[in-house]
């Protein structure tokens, strides 16, 4: 009998996190190839992003800045499971956004590009996944291209995100000379053979050790004592540490021409746990097989002009989810029906008529949801709160045009709603000037975009002299408040920040006051 944790059993959902350029767009492109989706129609992701641009103001900036800020999530078969890709955004400014994206993942993907190692974002993205306790999978891409040594790029990994990384296929031929690799824990040898710009799958050819070396000579002698030092060493695939997040497991591959993108997979639905009772609010946890319940991790406005629409991005937790039933929201306890629930991957949708655990379903026009929100059929139930991130930029925003202040003040809350900004306001000024906090600087260009295009109110933005932000309560505020370089502002749901001028001067308000409530904010210092 089917039931939601059968169907859970055979699901693994997971986020590919790369910095831009090591090959996130290709790799996904490869998976759907190897899943079956694409049929030999390799290019077809690429393809899509065109087509978004097109058709969307939103897809304008995107590619104007040459940066990729919506998520998709993404669903195909692979040998008997179900696989639920999450896409998380490559940017830096945009690290909120992948935390909220890796909340709904049970693991990551880490693509590393072979020449470069760990990159910038590669180490912010990982940050945030140590921070969610999230397993990770790393994948070294591009090993056609000459690049850095395998072991050379272990010891990176080693030194720099400090997690053991162990390789569960090693390559044969230096990087830029890719013959195929080596199976940890078989020893067995696949060969690749390159496809014209890898649109179909490559074809690959088992052997044993003896069959290698007559075939591969030095190349193979070389792996083959490598792979051999390094199962010696313990460097060993293993999934109680990989789910500790203490180890991760290697794969070598080239996305581009689909060398390792099998061995990567399968290293998927053997590894990524499937998902599990998700843990609640009160510290209990939901079972699987008890009514649906779904949580909120993303919310999308104006993702195609042509419907002005806002969706919510919503992971099945427990039950089964049939289009159309009415659904209850936690926050607002309003419910609403499930009428429009698709699947959506950039601009292409699909309405979807039943989901189970692990599964993400985007709802459309669910204009109540907001981040964080759990929806159920039935009684309401609550998750964990998502940690807000530190904002590092502040700016005040005016509407240029007061007759639009309305349509201001609606996009102000919307923004604020889907966590596209953080907004602040002051007890005095409330709406007329919010201060827009963000991580990042593209979030405010992303905010003044829509407020403009979206909202019609086009708005200016003034620097703020603060830098820094803590959590403060009601109790210290009034005396913060009262105090030079200081300031406090409330967010929508009544919590408070206290903004500070400068690090330094935050540093002596702590120092002079112990008796205040100073706290800091999820991702502070590692993250910013
Ligand atoms: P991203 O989504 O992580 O930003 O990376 P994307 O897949 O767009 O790949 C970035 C570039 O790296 C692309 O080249 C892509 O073809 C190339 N690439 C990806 N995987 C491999 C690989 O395994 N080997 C090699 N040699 N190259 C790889 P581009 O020139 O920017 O685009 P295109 O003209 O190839 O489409």
């Amino acid at each position: 009998m089917t039931t939601p944790s059968s169907e859970a059993a055979r699901r693994r959902t997971f986020a590919i996190i790369s910095h831009p350029d090591a090959g996130k767009t290709t790799l996904t492109e490869k998976f759907l190839l190897y899943g079956g989706a694409l049929g030999a129609e390799a290019g077809a992701v690429k393809a899509r992003e065109g087509r978004r641009s097109a058709t969307s103001d939103w897809m304008e900036l995107e590619q104007q800045r040459g940066i990729s800020i919506t998520s998709a999530a993404l669903q195909f078969p692979y040998r008997d499971c179900v696989i639920n890709l999450l896409d998380t955004p490559g940017h830096r400014d945009f690290s909120e956004d992948t935390y909220r994206v890796l909340v709904a993942a049970d693991a990551a993907v880490m693509v590393l590009d072979a020449a470069k190692g760990i990159e910038p974002q590669t180490l912010k993205l990982f940050e945030v996944c140590r921070e969610r306790e999230i397993p990770f999978l790393t994948f070294i891409n591009k090993w056609d291209r000459p690049g850095l040594g395998a072991l050379e790029l272990l010891d990176q990994i080693e030194e720099t995100l400090v997690v053991e990384p162990t390789p569960v296929t090693w390559p044969v031929g230096i990087s830029g000379d890719f013959r195929g690799v080596v199976h940890q824990g078989t020893g067995t040898y696949t060969r690749f053979e390159r496809t014209a710009r890898g649109s179909t799958m490559a074809p690959e050819l088992d052997m044993d050790g003896d069959a290698a070396a007559e075939a591969e000579g030095e190349s193979w002698e070389a792996a083959a004592e490598e792979s051999e030092l390094l199962t010696e060493l313990g460097r060993v695939a293993d999934t109680k540490t990989f789910l500790a997040c203490e180890s991760t497991p290697v794969f070598f591959g080239s996305a581009l021409t689909n060398f390792g993108v099998r061995h990567l997979l399968n290293g998927v639905v053997d590894m990524v746990p499937p998902p599990a009772p998700r843990v609640l609010a009160d510290g209990t946890r939901r079972g699987l097989d008890e009514s649906f319940s779904g949580l909120v991790f993303k919310v999308q406005a104006g993702m195609d002009k042509a419907h002005r629409d806002r969706i919510a991005f919503v992971r099945v937790c427990s039950g089964k989810f049939e289009r159309g039933l009415i659904a209850t929201g936690s926050r607002t306890g309003r419910t609403f029906s499930t009428k429009y629930a698709q699947t959506l991957f950039g601009q292409d949708r699909e309405t979807i008529d039943e989901a189970w655990p692990g599964d993400i379903i985007g709802l459309v026009n669910a204009n109540d949801l907001g981040v964080g929100d759990a929806i159920t059929e039935g009684a309401s139930i609550e998750f964990p709160a998502l940690p807000a991130f530190a904002p590092e930029h502040f700016m005040t925003a005016r509407v240029k045009d007061t007759s639009k202040f309305k349509q201001f003040r609606k996009g102000i809350a919307q923004l604020d709603e889907e966590g596209a900004v953080q907004v602040l306001r002051d007890p005095d000024l409330g709406d007329q000037a919010p201060v827009l906090a963000a991580v990042g600087q593209l979030q405010f260009e992303v905010a003044t975009h829509r407020l403009e295009n979206e909202f019609g109110a086009p708005v200016e933005l003034t620097q703020t002299k603060f830098t820094i932000a803590r959590r403060t309560d009601d109790e210290s505020a009034a005396t913060l408040r009262a105090m030079p370089g200081v300031d406090v502002l409330s967010r929508a749901d009544g919590s408070k920040l206290v903004l500070f001028e400068s690090r330094y001067w935050m540093d002596r308000v702590i120092a002079d006051h112990p008796e205040l409530t100073i706290e800091r904010m999820v991702a502070e210092g590692g993250l910013n």
